[in-house]
Protein backbone atom coordinates (compact mmCIF):
# COMPACT_ATOMS: atom_id res chain seq x y z
CA UNK A 1 0.00 0.00 0.00
CA UNK A 2 1.04 3.51 -0.90
CA UNK A 3 0.78 6.21 0.90
CA UNK A 4 1.87 9.70 -1.29
CA UNK A 5 2.20 12.75 1.18
CA UNK A 6 0.88 16.09 -1.03
CA UNK A 7 1.20 19.45 -0.62
CA UNK A 8 -1.45 22.29 -1.98
CA UNK A 9 -0.68 25.02 -3.66
CA UNK A 10 -3.22 27.37 -3.36
CA UNK A 11 -6.30 26.80 -1.12
CA UNK A 12 -9.65 28.15 -2.65
CA UNK A 13 -12.65 26.47 -4.14
CA UNK A 14 -10.47 23.49 -5.49
CA UNK A 15 -7.61 22.50 -3.31
CA UNK A 16 -10.59 22.44 -0.63
CA UNK A 17 -12.57 20.70 -2.40
CA UNK A 18 -9.13 18.10 -2.73
CA UNK A 19 -9.13 18.27 0.89
CA UNK A 20 -12.58 17.42 1.60
CA UNK A 21 -12.29 14.04 -0.69
CA UNK A 22 -8.83 12.80 1.42
CA UNK A 23 -10.96 13.40 4.50
CA UNK A 24 -14.13 11.63 3.73
CA UNK A 25 -12.31 8.97 0.81
CA UNK A 26 -9.05 7.95 1.92
CA UNK A 27 -10.08 4.66 3.42
CA UNK A 28 -12.18 3.75 0.15
CA UNK A 29 -8.98 4.99 -2.29
CA UNK A 30 -7.07 2.66 -0.26
CA UNK A 31 -9.34 -0.41 -1.44
CA UNK A 32 -10.07 1.10 -4.33
CA UNK A 33 -7.14 3.06 -6.47
CA UNK A 34 -4.47 1.25 -4.11
CA UNK A 35 -3.26 4.60 -2.46
CA UNK A 36 -3.79 7.22 0.40
CA UNK A 37 -2.98 10.55 1.09
CA UNK A 38 -1.84 12.69 3.89
CA UNK A 39 -1.24 16.38 3.29
CA UNK A 40 1.97 17.51 4.69
CA UNK A 41 1.97 21.13 3.84
CA UNK A 42 -0.86 24.18 2.56
CA UNK A 43 -0.22 27.76 0.94
CA UNK A 44 -2.13 30.58 -0.03
CA UNK A 45 -2.09 34.29 -0.51
CA UNK A 46 -5.14 35.04 1.28
CA UNK A 47 -4.93 32.03 4.41
CA UNK A 48 -1.36 31.85 4.78
CA UNK A 49 0.57 28.63 4.85
CA UNK A 50 1.16 25.36 7.28
CA UNK A 51 3.77 22.65 7.46
CA UNK A 52 2.92 19.37 9.50
CA UNK A 53 5.28 16.95 7.93
CA UNK A 54 3.45 14.28 10.01
CA UNK A 55 0.16 14.98 8.72
CA UNK A 56 -2.41 17.51 8.51
CA UNK A 57 -6.44 17.06 9.57
CA UNK A 58 -7.77 17.08 5.87
CA UNK A 59 -11.35 17.92 7.69
CA UNK A 60 -10.20 20.62 9.48
CA UNK A 61 -8.19 22.27 6.29
CA UNK A 62 -11.43 21.26 4.62
CA UNK A 63 -13.93 23.15 7.31
CA UNK A 64 -11.61 26.24 7.80
CA UNK A 65 -13.07 29.48 7.51
CA UNK A 66 -12.33 31.60 4.64
CA UNK A 67 -10.97 34.26 6.80
CA UNK A 68 -7.95 36.17 5.72
CA UNK A 69 -4.60 34.34 7.50
CA UNK A 70 -6.76 31.78 9.01
CA UNK A 71 -3.78 29.46 9.03
CA UNK A 72 -1.82 31.13 11.56
CA UNK A 73 -4.95 29.62 13.51
CA UNK A 74 -3.53 26.69 13.32
CA UNK A 75 -0.56 24.85 15.58
CA UNK A 76 2.37 25.65 13.28
CA UNK A 77 0.62 27.77 10.62
CA UNK A 78 1.52 31.51 9.57
CA UNK A 79 -0.37 34.31 8.05
CA UNK A 80 2.08 34.39 5.06
CA UNK A 81 2.24 32.55 2.10
CA UNK A 82 5.29 30.10 2.31
CA UNK A 83 5.31 28.98 -1.26
CA UNK A 84 8.76 27.64 -1.56
CA UNK A 85 9.03 26.52 2.35
CA UNK A 86 5.69 24.55 1.52
CA UNK A 87 7.05 22.68 -1.39
CA UNK A 88 10.60 22.55 -0.33
CA UNK A 89 10.15 21.43 3.08
CA UNK A 90 6.99 19.53 3.40
CA UNK A 91 8.55 16.59 2.36
CA UNK A 92 5.82 16.19 -0.44
CA UNK A 93 5.95 13.93 -2.94
CA UNK A 94 2.99 15.42 -4.68
CA UNK A 95 2.61 19.14 -5.04
CA UNK A 96 -1.39 19.91 -6.28
CA UNK A 97 -1.05 23.53 -7.38
CA UNK A 98 -4.31 25.24 -7.77
CA UNK A 99 -3.81 29.07 -7.49
CA UNK A 100 -5.38 31.41 -10.06
CA UNK A 101 -4.58 31.69 -13.77
CA UNK A 102 -2.30 34.28 -15.01
CA UNK A 103 -3.05 34.74 -18.84
CA UNK A 104 -0.28 36.86 -19.59
CA UNK A 105 2.79 35.05 -18.25
CA UNK A 106 1.16 32.28 -16.18
CA UNK A 107 2.74 33.59 -12.83
CA UNK A 108 3.03 32.47 -10.02
CA UNK A 109 1.92 29.52 -10.75
CA UNK A 110 4.57 28.46 -12.81
CA UNK A 111 7.52 29.04 -10.82
CA UNK A 112 5.47 27.16 -8.12
CA UNK A 113 5.45 24.11 -10.93
CA UNK A 114 9.11 24.63 -11.70
CA UNK A 115 10.48 24.75 -8.17
CA UNK A 116 8.33 21.32 -7.46
CA UNK A 117 9.71 19.46 -11.17
CA UNK A 118 13.32 20.77 -9.96
CA UNK A 119 13.09 19.17 -6.75
CA UNK A 120 11.92 15.83 -8.11
CA UNK A 121 8.72 16.08 -6.72
CA UNK A 122 5.43 15.29 -9.07
CA UNK A 123 3.16 17.69 -9.92
CA UNK A 124 -0.83 17.68 -10.37
CA UNK A 125 -2.20 21.32 -11.91
CA UNK A 126 -5.95 22.79 -13.25
CA UNK A 127 -4.27 25.84 -14.27
CA UNK A 128 -4.24 26.53 -17.81
CA UNK A 129 -1.43 29.71 -17.57
CA UNK A 130 1.73 27.41 -16.96
CA UNK A 131 0.23 24.59 -19.67
CA UNK A 132 -0.50 26.95 -22.46
CA UNK A 133 2.25 29.61 -21.81
CA UNK A 134 5.06 27.26 -20.67
CA UNK A 135 3.81 23.65 -21.25
CA UNK A 136 7.02 22.86 -23.59
CA UNK A 137 9.87 23.55 -20.87
CA UNK A 138 7.58 22.07 -17.63
CA UNK A 139 7.33 19.01 -19.88
CA UNK A 140 11.19 18.72 -20.11
CA UNK A 141 11.71 19.76 -16.46
CA UNK A 142 9.26 16.70 -15.57
CA UNK A 143 10.87 14.10 -17.40
CA UNK A 144 14.52 15.44 -16.83
CA UNK A 145 13.72 14.84 -13.83
CA UNK A 146 11.92 12.03 -13.91
CA UNK A 147 8.51 12.89 -12.42
CA UNK A 148 4.97 13.07 -13.43
CA UNK A 149 3.36 16.28 -14.65
CA UNK A 150 -0.40 16.26 -15.18
CA UNK A 151 -2.71 18.93 -15.93
CA UNK A 152 -6.12 17.60 -16.80
CA UNK A 153 -8.09 20.06 -14.90
CA UNK A 154 -6.72 22.67 -17.36
CA UNK A 155 -9.47 22.12 -20.32
CA UNK A 156 -12.77 20.88 -19.26
CA UNK A 157 -12.15 20.67 -15.53
CA UNK A 158 -12.71 16.84 -14.70
CA UNK A 159 -13.82 16.05 -17.73
CA UNK A 160 -11.65 13.37 -19.05
CA UNK A 161 -10.24 15.43 -22.35
CA UNK A 162 -6.41 15.27 -22.57
CA UNK A 163 -5.86 11.83 -21.22
CA UNK A 164 -8.84 10.81 -23.28
CA UNK A 165 -7.61 11.89 -26.32
CA UNK A 166 -3.62 11.14 -25.74
CA UNK A 167 -4.13 7.26 -24.41
CA UNK A 168 -7.38 6.15 -25.72
CA UNK A 169 -7.74 7.65 -28.82
CA UNK A 170 -4.09 7.05 -29.74
CA UNK A 171 -3.48 5.49 -33.14
CA UNK A 172 -7.60 7.05 -34.21
CA UNK A 173 -5.44 9.39 -36.41
CA UNK A 174 -7.13 12.61 -34.86
CA UNK A 175 -6.88 15.82 -37.40
CA UNK A 176 -8.27 18.34 -35.32
CA UNK A 177 -11.06 19.43 -32.83
CA UNK A 178 -13.97 21.81 -32.40
CA UNK A 179 -15.32 22.78 -28.85
CA UNK A 180 -17.53 24.91 -26.55
CA UNK A 181 -14.64 25.25 -23.70
CA UNK A 182 -15.80 28.39 -21.92
CA UNK A 183 -19.50 27.13 -19.62
CA UNK A 184 -20.04 31.27 -19.55
CA UNK A 185 -19.96 32.10 -22.91
CA UNK A 186 -22.07 29.05 -23.96
CA UNK A 187 -24.85 30.04 -21.09
CA UNK A 188 -25.18 33.45 -22.17
CA UNK A 189 -26.01 32.31 -26.08
CA UNK A 190 -28.00 29.46 -24.29
CA UNK A 191 -30.08 32.36 -22.08
CA UNK A 192 -30.08 34.88 -25.05
CA UNK A 193 -31.75 32.03 -27.28
CA UNK A 194 -34.24 32.90 -24.29
CA UNK A 195 -35.14 36.17 -24.67
CA UNK A 196 -32.32 37.73 -22.38
CA UNK A 197 -30.44 40.38 -23.39
CA UNK A 198 -26.54 39.86 -23.33
CA UNK A 199 -25.71 41.55 -20.38
CA UNK A 200 -28.55 40.48 -18.10
CA UNK A 201 -27.37 36.60 -19.51
CA UNK A 202 -23.71 37.57 -18.28
CA UNK A 203 -24.70 38.85 -15.09
CA UNK A 204 -26.74 35.83 -14.24
CA UNK A 205 -23.51 33.96 -15.17
CA UNK A 206 -21.57 35.30 -12.82
CA UNK A 207 -24.19 35.19 -10.17
CA UNK A 208 -24.24 31.62 -10.86
CA UNK A 209 -20.65 31.56 -10.40
CA UNK A 210 -19.47 30.39 -14.05
CA UNK A 211 -17.90 33.42 -15.02
CA UNK A 212 -14.58 35.07 -13.84
CA UNK A 213 -14.91 38.14 -11.79
CA UNK A 214 -14.07 40.48 -15.11
CA UNK A 215 -15.66 38.05 -17.69
CA UNK A 216 -14.21 39.95 -20.62
CA UNK A 217 -12.21 36.93 -20.70
CA UNK A 218 -15.25 34.48 -20.63
CA UNK A 219 -17.05 36.49 -23.61
CA UNK A 220 -14.06 38.38 -25.75
CA UNK A 221 -12.62 33.89 -25.90
CA UNK A 222 -9.77 34.64 -24.01
CA UNK A 223 -9.87 31.89 -21.56
CA UNK A 224 -10.97 29.40 -25.06
CA UNK A 225 -7.92 30.46 -26.84
CA UNK A 226 -5.51 29.25 -23.78
CA UNK A 227 -7.80 25.85 -24.01
CA UNK A 228 -7.27 25.59 -27.56
CA UNK A 229 -3.27 26.25 -27.48
CA UNK A 230 -3.44 23.48 -25.00
CA UNK A 231 -5.53 20.92 -26.90
CA UNK A 232 -3.62 21.57 -29.76
CA UNK A 233 -0.52 20.93 -29.08
CA UNK A 234 -1.13 18.42 -26.45
CA UNK A 235 -3.16 16.33 -29.37
CA UNK A 236 -2.20 17.22 -32.62
CA UNK A 237 1.60 17.00 -32.19
CA UNK A 238 1.35 21.51 -32.44
CA UNK A 239 3.64 24.23 -31.55
CA UNK A 240 1.09 27.04 -30.86
CA UNK A 241 1.50 29.72 -28.87
CA UNK A 242 -1.64 32.27 -27.74
CA UNK A 243 -0.64 34.91 -30.40
CA UNK A 244 -1.24 32.07 -33.20
CA UNK A 245 -4.90 31.86 -32.18
CA UNK A 246 -7.08 34.32 -34.08
CA UNK A 247 -9.89 35.18 -31.03
CA UNK A 248 -13.28 36.59 -31.28
CA UNK A 249 -16.05 36.53 -29.00
CA UNK A 250 -19.41 37.00 -28.85
CA UNK A 251 -19.90 40.17 -27.72
CA UNK A 252 -21.04 41.44 -30.82
CA UNK A 253 -24.11 38.64 -31.38
CA UNK A 254 -27.64 40.44 -30.66
CA UNK A 255 -30.78 39.22 -29.38
CA UNK A 256 -31.81 39.67 -34.03
CA UNK A 257 -28.63 37.40 -35.06
CA UNK A 258 -29.57 34.92 -32.09
CA UNK A 259 -33.51 34.58 -33.67
CA UNK A 260 -32.34 34.72 -37.23
CA UNK A 261 -29.94 31.64 -36.53
CA UNK A 262 -33.57 29.77 -35.01
CA UNK A 263 -35.23 30.65 -37.78
CA UNK A 264 -32.36 29.20 -40.15
CA UNK A 265 -32.53 25.80 -37.86
CA UNK A 266 -29.33 26.78 -36.40
CA UNK A 267 -27.21 28.12 -33.12
CA UNK A 268 -24.72 30.21 -32.61
CA UNK A 269 -21.71 28.66 -30.86
CA UNK A 270 -18.60 30.00 -29.39
CA UNK A 271 -15.91 27.42 -30.83
CA UNK A 272 -12.24 26.70 -30.25
CA UNK A 273 -10.83 24.84 -32.98
CA UNK A 274 -8.15 23.22 -34.41
CA UNK A 275 -6.93 21.16 -37.65
CA UNK A 276 -3.96 19.87 -38.45
CA UNK A 277 -3.57 20.16 -42.16
CA UNK A 278 -1.50 17.50 -45.30
CA UNK A 279 1.70 19.74 -44.23
CA UNK A 280 1.67 18.92 -40.44
CA UNK A 281 1.41 22.54 -40.20
CA UNK A 282 -1.72 23.30 -37.92
CA UNK A 283 -4.25 26.50 -37.28
CA UNK A 284 -6.39 27.12 -34.64
CA UNK A 285 -8.97 29.83 -33.81
CA UNK A 286 -11.51 30.78 -31.82
CA UNK A 287 -15.20 32.46 -32.83
CA UNK A 288 -18.60 32.13 -32.95
CA UNK A 289 -20.08 29.68 -35.80
CA UNK A 290 -23.37 29.29 -36.82
CA UNK A 291 -23.90 25.44 -36.06
CA UNK A 292 -26.76 23.32 -38.02
CA UNK A 293 -28.90 21.83 -35.36
CA UNK A 294 -27.64 18.09 -36.94
CA UNK A 295 -24.02 19.44 -34.75
CA UNK A 296 -22.56 17.34 -32.27
CA UNK A 297 -22.18 20.45 -30.46
CA UNK A 298 -25.55 21.61 -31.29
CA UNK A 299 -27.44 20.47 -28.58
CA UNK A 300 -24.97 21.36 -25.72
CA UNK A 301 -26.60 24.50 -23.76
CA UNK A 302 -26.06 26.26 -20.50
CA UNK A 303 -22.56 26.09 -18.98
CA UNK A 304 -22.27 22.60 -20.17
CA UNK A 305 -18.73 22.21 -22.21
CA UNK A 306 -17.96 19.82 -25.16
CA UNK A 307 -15.24 18.81 -27.36
CA UNK A 308 -15.50 17.33 -30.54
CA UNK A 309 -12.42 15.13 -31.59
CA UNK A 310 -11.99 14.47 -35.54
CA UNK A 311 -10.14 11.35 -36.64
CA UNK A 312 -9.52 9.36 -39.23
CA UNK A 313 -10.44 5.79 -37.99
CA UNK A 314 -13.54 6.96 -36.21
CA UNK A 315 -15.14 10.27 -37.77
CA UNK A 316 -16.41 12.40 -35.03
CA UNK A 317 -15.79 11.26 -30.96
CA UNK A 318 -18.19 14.27 -28.59
CA UNK A 319 -17.28 14.22 -25.12
CA UNK A 320 -19.25 16.91 -23.11
CA UNK A 321 -19.31 17.45 -19.35
CA UNK A 322 -18.83 20.04 -16.87
CA UNK A 323 -16.10 22.64 -17.56
CA UNK A 324 -15.66 24.28 -14.01
CA UNK A 325 -16.87 23.97 -10.41
CA UNK A 326 -14.44 23.03 -7.35
CA UNK A 327 -15.26 19.65 -6.82
CA UNK A 328 -15.64 18.82 -10.48
CA UNK A 329 -12.05 20.55 -11.21
CA UNK A 330 -10.79 18.65 -7.51
CA UNK A 331 -11.90 15.29 -9.45
CA UNK A 332 -9.25 16.57 -12.01
CA UNK A 333 -6.80 16.45 -9.57
CA UNK A 334 -7.67 13.16 -8.10
CA UNK A 335 -7.51 11.67 -12.24
CA UNK A 336 -3.86 13.19 -12.35
CA UNK A 337 -2.77 11.31 -8.97
CA UNK A 338 -4.17 8.33 -10.25
CA UNK A 339 -1.98 8.65 -13.33
CA UNK A 340 1.15 9.54 -11.54
CA UNK A 341 0.28 6.44 -9.11
CA UNK A 342 -0.11 4.09 -12.04
CA UNK A 343 3.35 5.58 -13.63
CA UNK A 344 5.17 5.07 -10.35
CA UNK A 345 3.65 1.37 -10.07
CA UNK A 346 4.88 0.98 -13.58
CA UNK A 347 8.03 2.53 -12.96
N1 LIG B 1 -14.98 30.94 -16.40
C1 LIG B 1 -14.69 29.67 -17.01
C2 LIG B 1 -15.93 29.22 -17.75
C3 LIG B 1 -14.27 28.70 -15.97
O1 LIG B 1 -16.92 29.93 -17.77
O2 LIG B 1 -15.91 28.15 -18.38
C4 LIG B 1 -13.43 27.55 -16.46
O3 LIG B 1 -12.23 27.93 -17.09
Amino acid sequence: MTEYKIALVGFGGVNRALAQLIAERNARWKTELGFTLKIVGVTDLFLGSLIGREGLDAGVLARLPAVKGAFAQLPGGSAEAQNAAVIKDSGADIIAEATFTNPVDGEPATSFCRWALENGQHVVTTNKGPIALHGPELKALALRHDVGFEYEGAVMSGTPVIRLAKQTLAGSELSGFEGILNGTSNYVLTRMEGGLGFAEAVREAQVLGYAEADPTADVEGHDVRLKVVILANELLGAKLTVSDVSCNGISALDLADIEQARADGARWKLIGAATRHADGSVSASVEPRLLGNDHPLAGISGATNAVSFNSELLGAVTVSGPGAGRMETAFALLSDIIAIHRRVAHH
